[in-house]
């Protein structure tokens, strides 16, 4: 991570420069202008080095040196002089190094700071030895060098503690309100030599002190639980103009507990600042239930701490960029931001990342680079179903909403490799158990994908976590071949690959008939009776559409006879509320959705979530479990906009319907709401779509951008078909009883 200076004058705005990448194929550049702060004579330029995530430590194992041992920087400067010649400096032989005044940093410990050790960046001062010109192979090839498509990591916000509680004559703990990503700006250092250490987490004990037990993470290898990191320390250097703020790590944070500051510490000493991708806001939803626009406040808040140049899934315990949680989240993440520059980025990751084979790691960027690294745990868990599919449905859900062409063609290579990969290992792979009761393979088997490490459906409610156990995982492999292989085969259509198109179109249909043969009976009933399974089962099409009514009312039964609590895990969540409404129950849905006590979404908020938990009983008794700040169950809030307030993408655009070219307004009111609206900066334009119940009438007013056409569906049957402008429609509003 490097930060630059020319003649002390810090470059830019831009924060945890390079960003993250898959360092072994690709490299982020940053350009700037440095023209105003260069001058006559000798200019000195500095460069600013840490770890970052190239030497430091991310990810579950937390391993550190993951993409090399050695930290190094590269840089030129064009200068055109007014006399009309140029010059280009560059690094190379000549430049110096030392040890500056960030001691060390790591974005998951923290960083250390020494303030008496800035000062002048004169070469006449001590500990200056020649720099090392290191030959980089790697990055020798200019086409590993990029300028990124993603919008840059910036300091996006500041927060002013809303208390400030001392707890002894040392220590003081400010409560900023809500999570963030990003990290706190400290002054009043004190007396030269004065050392102030900052704590940051996400919950406090009954004593008011922070707790992060529940941020040590696991380590499956050695049964071993790591320390909760995310702490910075500064020695002062008596300077009273001196402010400390750590730029070369951040953290996920709502508390800091503050040890050792002199005092008095007042409130404008201490800043929380806000530090993420730059995203462009895109969407906004509000009706009459203050529940539900918390609800969407606290999934929002998780994605912009959990958007950190790649998506990662919690920004405190492990930051690393796990696959599966952005396919469950990208919907949600796309209707209130524009993720198209980050998503393409984080696909570009992925794709350098895969396996010859085709098997898509679990996270990326994944250190050991595109293959498995002898020794290392976590490279036998890749390719679970669910995250790599990735692969296929990220690209997919952005095509959807962006309608970008180039991107599919861009990554059809990385979703193709996928695919087979599981076909293939569906193909030749049976489970022991099934093989036990079924020596001679069954033909469907060749379609069945029940080998391999895979997390399965993860973290029902009630289930303990277990990891390469054994476990049978074919109902949700298999479901997950044939939803991708199915969405690959559209994708190949849109790319005018015709032989394709029908290649996945057979395959899919190949598995989905594998899924029947092996998980329904001939009854039409699912062997496996749980929430999740009947959720896929609707959401991918799984059964004959005679049967469909039949899987959503036993859906419709486990979900009452749960108390209209979610029953799902990580995978099927964000699923449940749209495959209950689709199919005539959507008042399940909105009492699922409405429901209280654990497991429940508005239990998360009435327990004081200002982001969304990895366990639905995140704080139980005063105690925290797991990440506090997890957007992947917030993926919920799609069903605010598609559902709720009515604004919908066609499940599988065409080439001239993608990007909201063709949208559809639905409004399905339930609860207790008698409004709700929805907005959307679509690449058109605005779009907003605004439903009031007024006695028996249902009253719509969908603005509609130029170059789009909306699909009006009114209750009771009627579509209208409106371009731009503003309309203002009225129905007859239906009870939410009554299906579609
Ligand atoms: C992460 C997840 C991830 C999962 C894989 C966890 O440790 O935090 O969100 O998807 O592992 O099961």
């Amino acid at each position: 991570m490097y930060e630059l200076f020319v003649n002390g004058d810090r470059i830019g705005d831009l924060e945890l420069t390079p960003g993250f990448t898959a360092y072994r194929s690709r490299l982020q550049v940053q350009p700037y202008d440095v023209g105003g702060a260069l001058g006559p004579g000798a200019n000195a330029v500095e460069i600013l080095l840490s770890d970052g995530w190239f030497r430091g430590r991310h990810g579950f194992e937390r391993a550190a040196d993951g993409f090399g041992d050695r930290t190094a920087a590269l840089l030129a400067i064009e200068v055109a002089l007014q006399d009309g010649r140029s010059m280009t400096v560059t690094t190379g032989p000549g430049w110096w190094s030392r040890p500056g005044h960030v001691v060390a940093a790591d974005l998951m410990d923290g960083q250390r700071t020494d303030l008496r050790l800035t000062g002048a960046a004169s070469l006449d001062e001590p500990g200056w030895s020649p720099a090392r010109p290191v030959s980089h192979g790697l990055y020798a090839r200019r086409d590993r060098l990029l300028l990124t498509e993603a919008p840059p990591v910036r300091s996006v916000a500041e927060l002013r503690p809303v208390r400030v509680a001392r707890l002894d004559a040392e220590t003081v703990v400010a409560d900023f309100g809500h999570n963030i990503n990003g990290r706190v700006r400290l002054s009043g250092l004190g007396p030269r030599g004065t050392e102030i250490t900052l704590r940051h987490g996400e919950h406090l004990d009954a004593d008011g002190r922070l707790d992060t037990e529940h941020l040590r993470a696991f380590v499956f290898t050695t049964g071993e639980r790591l320390p909760a990191g995310q702490i910075d320390s500064v020695v002062s250097a008596g300077r009273p103009e001196d402010v400390f703020e750590p730029r070369h790590t951040t953290h996920g944070f709502r508390y800091v507990e503050i040890h050792g500051h002199p005092g008095p510490l007042g409130a404008d000493d201490v800043t929380a600042v806000e530090v993420r991708s730059d995203l462009a806001a895109t969407g906004r939803f509000a009706c009459d239930d203050a529940r539900l626009e918390a609800l969407h406040q606290a999934a929002v808040r998780s994605f912009q701490a959990n958007a950190c140049d790649i998506p990662t899934d919690c920004p405190q315990r492990e930051r690393a960029g796990w696959s599966g949680d952005w396919q469950v989240y990208v919907q949600a993440a796309a209707l209130t931001h524009d993720v198209a520059g980050f998503g393409a980025k984080w696909l570009r990751d992925l794709a350098a990342d895969q396996w010859p084979d085709g098997t898509v790691p679990n996270y990326s960027p994944n250190p050991s680079g595109p293959g498995p690294v002898a020794g290392s745990f976590s490279d036998t868990l890749h390719g679970s179903a669910g995250w790599g599919d990735a692969a296929v449905l990220v690209p997919w859900e952005l095509w959807r909403a962006y309608g970008d062409l180039d991107l599919l063609e861009r990554q059809y290579d990385s979703m193709r490799r996928w695919v087979e990969r599981a076909a293939t290992a569906a193909r030749e792979g049976r489970h022991p158990a099934r093989a036990a009761a079924r020596p001679r393979p069954a033909p469907h088997e060749r379609y069945l994908w029940d080998t391999g490490a895979h997390f399965g459906e993860w973290l029902e409610p009630g289930v303990e976590p277990a990891l390469g156990d054994g476990t049978d995982h074919g109902a949700v492999a298999t479901a997950y071949l044939a939803h991708s292989a199915d969405r690959l085969g559209r994708v190949a259509g849109l790319l005018g690959r015709t032989a394709d198109e029908e290649r996945y179109a057979r395959l899919a249909h190949a598995a989905r008939d594998a899924w029947q043969r092996e998980f329904l009976t001939p009854d039409g009933d699912l062997v496996i009776d749980t929430q999740a399974t009947h959720v896929r089962a609707l959401a991918f099409r799984l059964v004959p559409g005679e049967l469909r009514d039949r899987v959503a009312g036993r859906l419709a039964a486990l979900v009452e006879a749960a108390g209209h609590r979610v029953g799902t895990g990580f995978l099927s969540t964000g699923l449940l509320l749209p495959a209950l409404a689709d199919t005539g129950h959507l008042d399940a849905a909105y009492r699922v959705l409405l429901s209280t006590g654990v497991p429940s979404w508005l239990e998360m908020l009435d327990r004081g979530a200002t982001t969304i938990w990895e366990w639905w009983d995140g704080v139980q008794d005063g105690r925290a479990r797991g990440s506090l700040n997890h957007y992947s169950k917030g993926a919920v809030v799609s069903f605010l906009y598609t559902h709720v307030a009515g604004l919908r993408l066609p499940e599988c655009p065409g080439l001239d319907e993608a990007g909201y070219r063709r949208f559809i307004v639905q409004p399905r009111p339930g609860g207790s709401l008698t409004w709700a609206r929805a907005e959307h900066r679509s690449p058109y334009g605005p779009i907003r779509c605004h439903w009031r119940l007024e006695r028996e009438a249902l009253e719509l007013t969908v603005d509609v951008p130029p170059g789009t056409q909306a699909e009006i569906r009114l209750p009771g049957g009627q579509v209208l078909y409106r371009t731009a402008g503003r309309h203002r429609v009225r129905a007859r509003a239906l009870p939410t009883s009554e299906p579609d």
